[in-house]
């Protein structure tokens, strides 16, 4: 016997009504559906370092549980792991700055939840928040779930895709609020240098824009390195930082990001979360604490992955730069190519979208259509992946290329 499927009782609300799910990982749940079916799929797809996780950090961890780490902590996150990420954030702060303190940190269930944070304690209806683009897809939502305009301010072709500070004014009203800023950039791996990042913080401050410079890639930068705000801005009294052990410790499992902002904006924030998740979660706070307090075990570790990242990005530049070939953003940090396809294929959502179905469907390979990251025109691919992967699916994409646009 059939039962006729019921009509759905579920209206979404008018929070998530324009709610769209993350491409990324929708992107990465097909790879790995048909992983599943048995297809040789080469998942480049995803933004995950596919190193371990360090094994002192894991030692730490399990050494923590087998103390007690079991329980709640302080909402906000352990003291030691707050003053680590202070000790962090000056060691490298401009001496400009008044130091970070402890209590301007609040440790949260990853980096997007310290964005999302973020977001929702400084933006409400009305605001407009500019968003330099392409961008990370969540940034868009983020915004928007605010009650806030998130504006996209297309990046300068000339400039690999970043923005810059005449750029942002042009595209500022009396409405704008605030500023996403994120170098080493998801999706394009362009990386700011410093005179432009500073431009951008000074206009900010002068315009009185609240600025959240997510550094989750800062440490990966393969040609100099990239430059946090806390080195570069005038001052921190609208400025958030906001970093995260996933991909410099290749933790992204362990799920630990944190926010450093002005005491109050600090306090707000740890009040939403009070309400939300509490703290993340303890014997990840404690993984976190080892990675950050060893740094004569991070550092070398650290070292070790952005040396294979490099190598597969310069194998990359390598094939790209034998025959006719896209054109790619440079990538001087993070770990993906941002691909130009345009004219290699046509599809609703842009060449990237239609190059990508193609691409995953008739050639294995998982990449993400750039309409995700507000550029319909380009492909993202990770190279966070073994290197004959990376090479593998990088020449399989320059093949479809060239069927698609006719260069041989
Ligand atoms: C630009 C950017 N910010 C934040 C995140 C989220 O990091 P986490 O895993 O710490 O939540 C990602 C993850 O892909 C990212 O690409």
């Amino acid at each position: 016997m059939t039962t006729a499927a019921s009509p759905s009782l579920f209206a979404p609300s008018g929070n998530i009504a324009q709610l769209k799910e993350s491409a990324t990982i929708a992107a990465s749940a097909r790879a790995k559906a048909l992983k599943a079916q048995g297809k040789p799929i080469i998942d480049l797809g995803v933004g995950e370092p596919d190193f371990d996780t360090p094994a002192f950090i894991r030692d730490a961890a399990k050494e923590a549980l087998d103390k007690g780490a079991t329980r709640y902590t302080a909402n906000e996150g352990i003291l030691p792991l707050r003053e680590q990420i202070a000790r962090h954030a000056n060691a490298r702060k401009s001496p400009d700055l008044a130091d970070v303190m402890p209590n301007e940190i609040v440790v949260g269930a990853g980096t997007k939840q310290a964005l999302f944070n973020a977001c929702f304690c400084l933006f409400g209806a009305g605001d407009d928040v500019l968003i330099p683009t392409p961008a990370w897809t969540s940034y868009f939502e983020m915004v928007s779930l605010s009650r806030a305009n998130p504006i996209s301010v297309m990046g300068l072709p000339a400039n690999n895709l970043l923005t810059d500070a005449d750029t942002l004014m042009r595209a500022a009203t009396r409405a704008t609020k605030g500023l996403m800023l994120n170098s080493p950039c998801n999706p394009t791996a362009a990386v700011y240098d410093a005179g432009r990042f500073r431009e951008i913080l000074e206009l900010a401050h002068e315009r009185g824009w609240w600025v959240i410079s997510d550094e989750i890639y800062r440490r990966l930068s393969y040609d100099f390195p990239a430059a946090s705000a806390l080195e570069l801005a005038p001052s921190r009294d609208r400025l958030v930082v906001v970093d995260g052990v996933a991909k410099s410790y290749a933790m992204t499992g362990w799920r630990i990001g944190w926010v450093i902002a002005p005491r109050e904006v600090a306090k707000a924030i740890a009040s939403l979360q009070s309400h939300t998740t509490s703290n993340a979660a303890t014997v990840s706070q404690h993984a976190a604490l080892a990675a950050l307090a060893r740094d004569d075990l991070a550092e070398p570790a650290i070292d070790a992955m952005v040396a294979q990242f490099k190598v597969r990005r310069d194998a990359c530049l390598a094939l790209l730069a034998d025959g006719p070939a896209p054109e790619v953003v440079h990538p001087a940090g993070a770990f993906y190519l941002f691909i130009n396809v345009k004219g290699a294929a046509t599809g609703p959502n842009g060449a990237g979208s239609a190059f990508a179905a193609r691409l995953l469907d008739e050639h294995h390979v998982a990449c993400v259509g750039g309409d995700a990251f507000g550029a319909p025109d380009y492909l993202r691919m990770s190279t966070a992946a073994p290197l004959k992967d990376v090479t593998e699916g990088l020449r399989r994409i320059i093949a479809l290329w060239r069927a698609g646009t006719g260069r041989a």
